[in-house]
């Protein structure tokens, strides 16, 4: 079978009824009609959105479908088609200090980005700082993580007992944790949250990891600045543009995923009580956390170079298509007779498309399932009454399209259990 790229009459747009732990119903149905489905995309062109487990990653594994934006149709609302790559165009940036990666016509089109590039050249950036994020380097992490992490349950009980879990917890430890990561000393933390939580220009961001730079030219430590300082095989273009990637990429997804758990354990009691019983459990029930609270509905679209045969489907070349993470992470076909609908923290969940798949598959992957795990263990070791008030999440939010994420939103709990009637009935 060979899909038009261009289907005016059944492309669909993404549907916003769904919440991150009870998606939208629409997504089971066109993963129900075929693996591959039209979709319209926010600058109005068409492609296709893959919902099956087994097409979607095919499509992740396959070097035939390109990440450059400049290859992808554009549709009518141009001035949107730039953040379907998440690279919001930023006025008051100075051009000429932006990073840019050349591409076929020498043009520099598409910012120096893992998530723009292909081929050798997004090999080469990928090597140079997969090392920093392996699992034996995350393992190292541990002592210092649950330091922090306790730091923030500190946090907590000197403002409680009503706070706002994604707010007050789960960004500090994110925020911090890739710090520590990537190379930023304690006293710059003010201005890596001012520039990269808050809202900030590019230049302004170059302009601090420049200093940053030069400081650990001056003093090197064990961490990715460092690292990269060190790579002979990058130029300078290269390291400010990756370190910029680097310290935006992830760190919402962490704070997401430790609020999105912390909604889906006090919704689910019996679940709670199950690692409350047994902490060891919290390894596989990470992979679960992952998998039924993904916070991609779509990643970011890839276009194809050629015409490409998935399972019997043939995607013409010049072809926009999304996968989502959300459909695959409950397909049926893949998840056999378990329920994938269900949220269970003994399910075997690993495989899961939470943090992508293959070619781009998440680089901090790894830290963040530690990040998550310390967050989750001591929140529910330190506040055994903890009770939920009130979660933006559990109704359906605005998100961002085609790149469409679920946002965490505001998770308000009573870390002494002290919640009124009405807000109690929020438990399923
Ligand atoms: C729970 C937390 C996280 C989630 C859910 C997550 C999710 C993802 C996903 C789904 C992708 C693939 C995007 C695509 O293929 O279109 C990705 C890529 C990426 N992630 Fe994460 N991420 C998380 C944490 C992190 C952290 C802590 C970092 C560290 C800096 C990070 C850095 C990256 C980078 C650099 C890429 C691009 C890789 C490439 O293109 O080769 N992520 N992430």
């Amino acid at each position: 079978m060979s899909i038009p790229a261009e289907c005016p009459f059944h492309a669909r747009s993404l549907p916003g009824d769904g919440t991150p732990l009870n998606p939208s119903p629409r997504l089971a149905e066109w993963r129900e009609e075929g693996a591959f489905t039209p979709l319209e995309f926010q600058d109005g062109h068409r492609g296709l959105v893959a919902t099956r487990y087994d097409e979607v990653v095919a499509v992740l594994q396959d070097p035939r479908f390109s990440m450059r934006p400049s290859r992808m149709p554009v549709g009518p609302d141009a001035d949107l088609h730039a953040t379907a790559h998440g690279e919001v165009a930023d006025a008051e940036a100075v051009p000429l200090e932006l990073p840019g990666a050349l591409d076929e016509a020498g043009q520099a089109s598409d910012a120096l980005n893992l998530l723009n590039l292909d081929g050798e050249e997004h090999a080469k950036l990928r090597r140079a700082v997969m090392p920093r994020f392996s699992v034996r380097q995350a393992r190292g992490r541990e002592p210092w993580i649950q330091a922090m992490v306790a730091e923030q349950i500190e946090h907590l009980r000197e403002i409680g007992p009503e706070v706002d879990l994604w707010r007050d917890y789960g960004m500090h430890i994110s925020a911090r944790t890739h710090c520590h990561v990537i190379g930023i000393p304690d006293h710059h933390y003010p201005a890596f949250v001012a520039l990269f939580v808050e809202s900030s220009t590019a230049q302004q961001k170059y302009d601090f990891i420049r200093m940053l730079l030069a400081e650990r030219a001056e003093s090197p430590g064990d961490d990715v600045i460092t690292d990269l300082l060190d790579n002979r095989d990058l130029d300078r273009i290269e390291i400010e543009g990756l370190l910029r990637l680097l310290m935006g990429a992830g760190r919402d997804s962490v704070a997401y995923l430790i609020a999105t758990a912390s909604v889906a354990l006090l919704t689910h009691p019996a679940q709670m009580a199950i690692l409350r019983d047994d902490p060891e459990q919290i390894r596989p029930a990470v992979e679960e956390f992952m998998r039924a609270g993904a916070m991609f509905i779509t990643l970011f679209a890839r276009t194809a170079t050629e015409d490409v045969e998935i399972g019997g489907t043939t995607i013409p070349a010049g072809t926009s298509v999304s996968v989502s993470p959300v459909g695959a992470n409950r397909d049926p076909r893949h998840w056999g007779d378990e329920n994938p609908d269900d949220f269970d923290v003994t399910r075997d969940a690993f495989g899961h498309i939470g943090f992508g798949y293959g070619i781009h598959g998440c680089i901090g992957q790894q830290v963040a399932r530690v990040e998550i795990r310390e967050a989750i263990t001591a929140l529910l070791r330190e506040f055994p009454e903890i009770a939920l008030v009130h979660a933006d999440q559990t109704t359906p939010q605005p998100f961002a399209h085609p790149v469409a994420v679920y946002e965490a939103g505001a998770v308000t709990v009573r870390l002494d259990g002290a919640v009124r009637e009405s807000a109690a009935s929020i438990v399923a």
